[in-house]
């Protein structure tokens, strides 16, 4: 017997994308067969009826910081909208923390994204702090929430390594303590001379311990702030490539033709990975701008094209820098599209990869994800035909799978309208958009 039986789903191969209905079977917490749909009895401890659904690899996010998620407005709210005034709002909200307070607001937002179906989160956390408050809490939560969501920490130092008092110190000590990814805040740091070194100490320690390096870098509208370059360089040269990460890097959205073809090139073949936050950047970039107002948004489309591995995170929810949000990757997908003008289908489909197989490469998942034999079984079913139904419809898994359990369901939404001259009727409303022939 089996642990569990999901009948019924459509599976994409990830070499073709073509899809084909089959039956999932789930033992041990791995996915041990994946085997043509059919309807003789199969003696499994669970069954679950997928109607039909896309079971597709759970949502990845590349980019959040938990550890002020759900601090909007306290100790007041950033009116300015600026990332300086957030960064004020949070600097007098952290002597504050506390481990419970911390370990409370991580473990509810992580709850949102298991329920959207999000089960591997990438989470910087400040280390700014000489009592290191938030790191052992969220080093804690990191235990307490593996066996539903796979946590990975970056040490995010964010009032910079060289220009906060015992900065590099700090970051170390985190690495000691067991995080997973070194950050770093280049733009941020009082010199140009400084921002460089910085990126180096990042790096160095990164490869001394055997971390990934996940740099907010370039998060200004400076077209003058052009630290992407040098931490491509050093992810190069120190050989880490493919686990480095920059994100934001929303000054690229103002870097004149010239250099930003020089700089694709260096980028493409760093071969590093590149983290846009769409909901966030729209929001605090442009604010010291008159217009023409510039959107702060990194050049997506283009280094997608020159064949840069780029991912979509969210980034904030509900703190100092961004009052909204849901912990929920399709949304940012959805927004994301808009932003960087990837509206045709192929690409809004390549945005829902965006927050899932690219997004996974980020956090160097490998062999791990995706919906095959030997994989751990986490998976979401979605009642979508592609990614492309799936963002334009918004649509939430009436199922979510974490190593072979299953951790959420949501019943599909009825409305039930009543139209002039007809009885109510249940309607369906924006229906899926069927494969083109
Ligand atoms: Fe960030």
């Amino acid at each position: 017997m089996i642990d569990l039986l999901v009948r019924d789903v459509r599976v994409s191969d990830e070499a073709t994308g073509e899809t084909s209905t089959v039956d999932l079977h789930v033992d041990g917490g791995r996915i041990v067969a994946v085997v043509p749909h059919t309807d003789e009895a199969v003696e499994a401890g669970t069954v679950v009826d997928g109607a039909g659904a896309w079971a597709t690899p759970p949502y990845v996010e590349p980019h959040v910081h938990l550890d002020a998620a759900l601090t909007a407005g306290q100790p007041r709210w950033n009116r300015s909208g600026t990332l300086w005034e957030g960064i004020a709002c949070w600097a007098e909200r952290k002597p504050m923390l506390t481990r419970e307070d911390v370990i409370d607001r991580a473990e509810q937002t992580l709850r949102w994204y298991a329920a959207n179906g999000t089960l591997h989160v990438r989470s910087h956390v400040d280390v700014t702090d000489p009592s290191l408050v938030a790191l052992d809490a969220l080093l804690e939560v990191r235990d307490r929430v593996r066996d539903i969501v796979n946590l990975q920490l970056v040490a995010f130092p964010q009032e910079g390594i060289c220009s906060f008092p015992n900065g590099e110190e700090l970051l170390t000590e985190a690495a000691r303590r067991g995080v997973d990814v070194v950050g770093a805040i280049p733009h941020f740091e009082d010199t140009r001379e400084d921002g460089v070194r910085s990126v180096e100490i990042a790096v160095d320690l990164a490869d001394r311990h055997g971390l990934h390096v996940d740099a907010h870098c370039d998060e200004i509208d400076d077209e003058q702030s052009r630290f992407v370059e040098v931490l491509a360089t050093q992810a190069a040269r120190s050989g880490l490539r493919e686990r480095v990460t920059a994100s934001h890097t929303t000054a690229m959205g103002s870097y004149n033709p010239a250099y930003s073809y020089k700089l694709h090139r260096i980028l493409a073949r760093s071969g590093i990975n590149m983290v846009s936050n769409p909901m966030v950047s729209l929001h605090l970039q442009g604010r010291f701008d008159d217009y023409p107002k510039r959107r702060g948004i990194t050049q997506v489309k283009e280094l997608l094209a020159a064949g840069v591995n780029v991912a979509f995170g969210h980034d904030d929810v509900m703190d100092p820098w961004y009052p909204l949000g849901t912990a929920n990757p399709l949304q940012v997908a959805h927004v994301g599209t808009h932003a960087t003008q990837l509206l045709s289908r192929d690409e809004i489909e390549e945005t829902f990869r965006m927050v899932t197989w690219r997004a996974a490469r980020v956090l160097g998942l490998g062999e791990e994800y995706g919906v095959h034999v030997g994989a751990p079984a986490s998976f979401v079913l979605l009642p979508a035909v592609d990614g492309y139904d799936a963002v334009r419809r918004q649509v939430r898994p009436t199922h979510v799978v974490s190593r072979g359990r299953v951790v959420a369901t949501t019943p599909p939404a009825v409305t039930t309208l009543t139209w002039p001259g007809e009885d109510p009727a249940e309607v369906t409303f924006s229906p899926a958009v069927p494969p083109p022939a």
